[in-house]
């Protein structure tokens, strides 16, 4: 597929080709600022910028949190009291790591949902939601392995129960576990490699963010409309783009700037909000704590873990064709992954023709519950598994399977598209110039 026409660097000093000659860096650079950018990107487009924010935010922090941090059972705890109480500027560089990582998640949510209401996983996008799936599963290790560090309870009640998990895998589950625990049980080799993957999965994510960027500067961005900018001349890709910088950069930033006045209200204020008191008792193998709950972004999976409980008949049905290999515990694990492995599979699920949801009016109505259903699974993750909770959950991670399943693959057989613009330079003209030049 040809790039979308438009200037390229052109070295115009002698000095400046003596380099390009040797490394086009600065081509590199400039080439990459000034990509042409669909020109009606809305503010759904700017939490890219936030996320790569957050990853910047959470290795800084972190490389001096680990100045004074020990990662041993004896000391992990206390050193974590030293960082609070003796370390100057510890407890803001400790609350800032801890709410930056669920600013973090909540930034990568809004991002997926995004691409998934616009359709940006869709055809020629694919690779750069496979990525973007890779980032967030390693997103999702390093948290869990994070959370280890402190050594409260809930670090290590959540690392049993979450590497327990893989011990209800059929006939190799066990080795597996101890595998990844270094031992019988959570303990200082667990500590150890989580604290050393802890640190080198950042790094693993950032060298996945730069191949995400390169392969939506391959394709271009996707848009509101989801229409592609035309590429037959560079006057038409103009009238349908601007270059990155610096329209976009200024607005991602102011952007930036108004998230993190109420990130910083957060951290100032209220930093304990999102944690679990648990987690300022130090661990203690002996003493399970009445409710083991995981971090608020890992709540809408933890839920459909749990919804499959014994008495529901699809898990008896599937225990009882197994012969009893896939039990309770194992199905709930497969759901589970299945749920982040279904998203992930999104682009090959959705056979609509059309790409942006704004053109699509069923499946709006469809997209809509997604997002209810998704911030019920988060609630639903933290009430106990009793009462009518399971319900809720069981409702929830089947709706959650049937919208990608069953819901994506049938609309884009039975849905009639509404009008759409025939360019982005229109769909632009309608939304921003009648609202700056209304007499016009
Ligand atoms: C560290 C995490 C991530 C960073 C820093 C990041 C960064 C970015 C940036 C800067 C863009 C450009 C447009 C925008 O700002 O929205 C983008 C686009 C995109 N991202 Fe991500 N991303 C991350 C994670 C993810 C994840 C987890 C997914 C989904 C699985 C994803 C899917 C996409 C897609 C499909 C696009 C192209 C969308 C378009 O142009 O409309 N990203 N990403």
């Amino acid at each position: 597929m040809s790039g979308i026409p438009h200037d390229h660097y052109e070295p115009k000093t002698g000095a400046e080709r003596w380099l390009h000659r040797r490394l086009p860096i600065v081509s590199l650079i400039y080439d990459t600022l000034m990509i042409p950018t669909p020109k009606n990107l809305n503010w759904w487009w700017i939490w890219g910028i936030v996320l790569a924010f957050c990853l910047a935010l959470q290795i800084v922090t972190g490389i001096v949190l680990v100045m004074h941090y020990t990662p041993h059972v004896d000391m992990a705890f206390a050193s974590v009291e030293h960082i609070m109480r003796n370390v100057n500027g510890g407890a803001v560089l400790r609350y800032l790591h801890a709410n930056g990582a669920s600013l973090f998640f909540f930034a990568v949510y809004v991002h997926i949902f995004r691409g998934l209401f616009y359709g940006s996983y869709k055809a020629p996008r694919e690779v750069t939601w496979i990525i973007g799936m890779l980032i967030y599963l390693a997103m999702m290790a390093t948290a869990f392995m994070g959370y280890v560090l402190p050594w409260g309870q809930m670090s290590f009640w959540g690392a049993t129960v979450i590497t327990g998990l893989f011990g209800a895998i059929p006939g190799v589950g066990p080795s597996i576990q101890t595998w990844l625990l270094g031992g019988p049980a959570v303990d200082n080799p667990t500590l150890n490699r989580f604290f050393s993957l802890h640190y080198l999965l950042p790094f693993i994510i950032a060298a996945l963010v730069v191949v995400h960027i390169w392969a939506f500067h391959t394709t271009g961005n996707n848009n509101p409309t989801g229409i592609d900018v035309r590429r037959g001349s560079k006057e038409e890709a103009e009238k349908d783009t601007l270059p990155f910088w610096p329209y976009f950069v200024i607005k991602d930033l102011f952007a930036l700037a108004v998230i993190l006045v109420v990130f910083f209200a957060i951290v100032g204020f209220m930093p304990n909000y999102l944690g679990h008191p648990d987690n300022y008792t130090e661990a203690n193998p002996l003493v399970t704590p009445p409710h083991i709950v995981p971090e608020w972004y890992f709540l809408p999976f933890y839920a459909i873990l749990r919804a499959f409980t014994a008495d529901v008949w699809v898990v008896q049905l599937v225990s009882f064709l197994s012969f009893g290999i896939i039990d309770a515990k194992f199905f709930g694990v497969l759901a589970m992954f299945g749920a982040i492995l279904v998203l992930a599979l999104v682009p090959w699920l959705d056979t609509s023709r059309v790409r942006s949801g704004r053109y699509r009016p069923q499946f709006k109505w469809w997209f809509g519950l997604l997002v209810i259903d998704f911030v019920i699974l988060t609630w639903v993750g933290a009430q106990p598994p009793e009462g009518i909770y399971p319900y809720i959950s069981l409702a929830g991670a089947a709706y959650w399977f049937a919208y990608f399943l069953i819901i994506l693959p049938l609309l884009g057989v039975t849905e009639k598209a509404d009008p759409m613009p025939a360019t982005i330079e229109q769909d632009f003209n309608e939304h921003y110039r009648a609202k700056a030049h209304p007499a016009e």
